[in-house]
């Protein structure tokens, strides 16, 4: 939640860069931004900058620029953008503490101008901070607890260098936190206790960003800064060191493995649409190169006494799909939580548990959380994660990168379906079935393709031009497609904005049923598999109330006023059928004129509580 970048460097272009790199990074949110450089003054601070503090022949002068809102493209090249610098830091902000206008926009400063701080987290105890802050004589022009952390390294500056501040600052801090501070003479010190935080190794040149995605288009050299860590960027290079003692920390670089390509648009109109069709390669990637790490993981499990599966929001249903696939394949329990939850049902974890976290960004702060709660009661983790390096990624004993390559539209589609493909097989290595998993994979990739061809695309965005008005939309799925019709529901809700609730089809007698109306659209997951009668039973009877059944299935039924037809792929069902929720819901949010690829209030990576 929110996003951090920065600059340091050779170029004289840092506004535009930091620009670049939070339109890269507004995923993480999109209320407002800001973004501070430090105009040259006589001499570039780069050239001169010294090794720390501030000295008053070198100053630049620091000059901010804050909008409520996106980033819009004009301002790219807007007068702002080519002031002459180079160093600058900016932030893409998902509001927490004080509404979305441009005084709580970051960057916030001091009382007199003398350094810019961005930040990313919750300062807990800002109220008695600000409080103490203000008798001393500060003035305060914001809402928000960041600009007390400002206030707070002025304070330290009056005893101390600009590192020294920044750090005894950020010592004081209660909560989970990353700031970046850029000082007058244009050194950028960062810390990190919680939130995410990376440098960028480039030629001359140095970047700071929230997630290694935005730096990729500089450069593939990256080092993971670990909470209780801070960095001094200038132009010397990068210095890290441990937050309470001072002592500097040799980092070894980590190369990023993504393609620059990989994060751009292309010939997509939104980010989520070009996801949506990289499916079915990220799907054949796992069937084709996954052995020897589903293997891995297979055994594990069977070592352990007791495996939990925890993800949050799209990835907890796909841990729901995993257990299910676990019962039915394997034979195996595995028990679910959503993180939010499981550090209320760590009572049983014991050295011999295994914890499987899942997670696109690893960084989601209530997965971490869970991780730590599970590592304290010496469980095993493993992950399954799309951000190599990421906290998560870190943490884990056993990682396996879902390859699905950077995902930026908010809403997660393809990390879901690679989540799903890797349970899948292994459910069936579990069962020695890895063989068979595989091909049915195969299946499934292709059955996917099937989907995004231009006819089926264009009977979708039909019927989300038909059913678009409307005010609910139901959806119900049984066994291994219960958990689709959830994930089919919250892809709904998240883009169109429609309300949208996903039912284990067999409750609907026991209350659902009432919210039927005449022309109420519900979308019925209805496999070639033991559930198909009871579903189209329940979709006989929604049907009797005035319900439009709209069914995804491989078999044609009476009941279907509208049929969009899958391939029948057995136990790979959820894998397919998905793809079929998520364009539905992307023309949904078309047809509504909402931005499918930024919904109003979320933000990709939830790194707060
Ligand atoms: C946010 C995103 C979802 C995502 C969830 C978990 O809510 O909008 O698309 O599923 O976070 O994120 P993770 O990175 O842990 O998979």
């Amino acid at each position: 939640m929110c996003g951090i970048f920065g600059y340091i460097g050779a170029k004289n272009n840092a506004a535009k860069l930091v620009l670049e790199g939070l339109k890269a990074l507004e995923y993480r949110g999109y209320d407002s931004w800001g973004v501070a450089v430090v105009r040259e003054q006589r001499t570039p601070p780069y050239a001169k900058a010294s090794a720390d503090g501030a000295n008053s022949k070198q100053l630049g002068k620091i000059v901010i620029e804050k909008r409520v809102g996106k980033i819009g493209d004009s301002f790219l090249n807007s007068k702002f953008s080519i002031i002459n610098s180079n160093a600058a830091i900016g932030h893409t902000r998902w509001a927490t503490h004080g509404g979305v206008t441009q005084a709580n926009a970051h960057p916030h400063t001091d009382c007199n101008n003398t350094l810019a701080l961005v930040h990313n987290g919750i300062v807990e105890n800002w109220q008695p901070l600000k409080t103490q802050l203000m008798s001393l004589g500060h003035k305060f022009r914001s809402e928000t607890d960041t600009e007390a952390i400002a206030h707070l390294v002025e304070e330290e500056m009056k005893k101390r260098g600009f590192v020294g501040s920044v750090r005894d600052a950020f010592k004081k801090l209660a909560g989970l936190n990353a700031v970046a501070v850029l000082s007058l003479d244009g050194q950028i010190a960062v810390a990190k206790n919680g939130s995410p935080i990376c440098l960028g190794i480039g030629k001359k040149e140095y970047f700071i960003a929230s997630d290694a995605v935005a730096i990729l288009p500089h450069t593939k050299k990256v080092v993971f800064l670990e909470d209780g860590q801070g960095a001094l960027i200038n132009k010397g290079g990068v210095k890290v060191f441990d937050l309470n003692t001072g002592r500097p920390i040799v980092k070894r670089p980590t190369h990023l493995k993504w393609s620059v390509e990989a994060v751009e648009l292309g010939r997509y109109p939104h980010y989520m649409l070009k996801e949506i069709y990289e499916q079915p390669k990220v799907i054949l990637n796992i069937a084709e190169n996954y052995k020897d790490q589903i293997g891995g993981l297979a055994s594990l499990i069977k070592e352990s006494y007791g495996t939990y599966m925890v993800g949050c929001g799209t990835a907890a249903y796909a841990a729901l799909v995993g257990s299910y696939l676990f019962s039915r394949i394997a034979a195996r329990h595995v028990n679910f939580s959503v993180g939010s939850e499981f550090g209320y049902l760590t009572h049983f974890l014991t050295p011999k548990s295994l914890v499987i976290a899942l997670s696109q960004s690893g960084e989601t702060i209530d997965i971490i959380d869970s991780v730590r709660a599970a590592k304290e009661k010496s469980a095993k983790i493993a992950c399954l994660v799309n951000n190599l390096g990421s906290t998560l990624y870190r943490m884990s004993d056993y990682k396996i990168l879902l390859g699905a390559g950077p995902e930026k539209c908010v809403c997660a589609t393809k990390s879901y379906v690679a989540k799903l493909t890797i349970l899948l097989l292994l459910a069936y290595a579990m069962n020695d079935g890895l063989v068979g998993g595989t091909q049915l994979v195969r299946k499934a990739s292709q059955a996917a393709e099937e989907i995004l061809k231009k006819k089926y695309v264009e009977d979708i965005k039909k019927l989300a031009q038909k059913i678009s008005k409307h005010d609910h939309i139901y959806v119900i799925g049984r066994g291994l497609n219960y958990p689709t019709a959830l994930e089919a529901a919250l892809k709904i809700k998240e883009v169109s904005y429609i309300h949208a609730e996903g039912f284990a089809a067999g409750e609907l007698k026991h209350g659902v049923i009432a919210l039927i109306e005449k022309g109420t659209p519900v979308l019925v997951f209805a496999p070639n598999d033991e559930t198909y009668e009871a579903i189209i039973s329940g979709a006989t009877e929604i049907k009797s109330r005035g319900g439009f059944i709209i069914g995804v299935s491989p078999k044609s039924d009476p009941v279907f006023d509208v049929r969009l037809p899958v391939a029948d792929v057995g136990d790979a069902s959820p894998i397919v059928n998905v793809v079929v929720a998520q364009l539905l819901a992307y023309f949904l949010a078309l047809e509504r004129k909402a931005d499918p690829d930024k919904p109003r209030n979320l933000a990709k990576s939830v790194t707060v509580r």
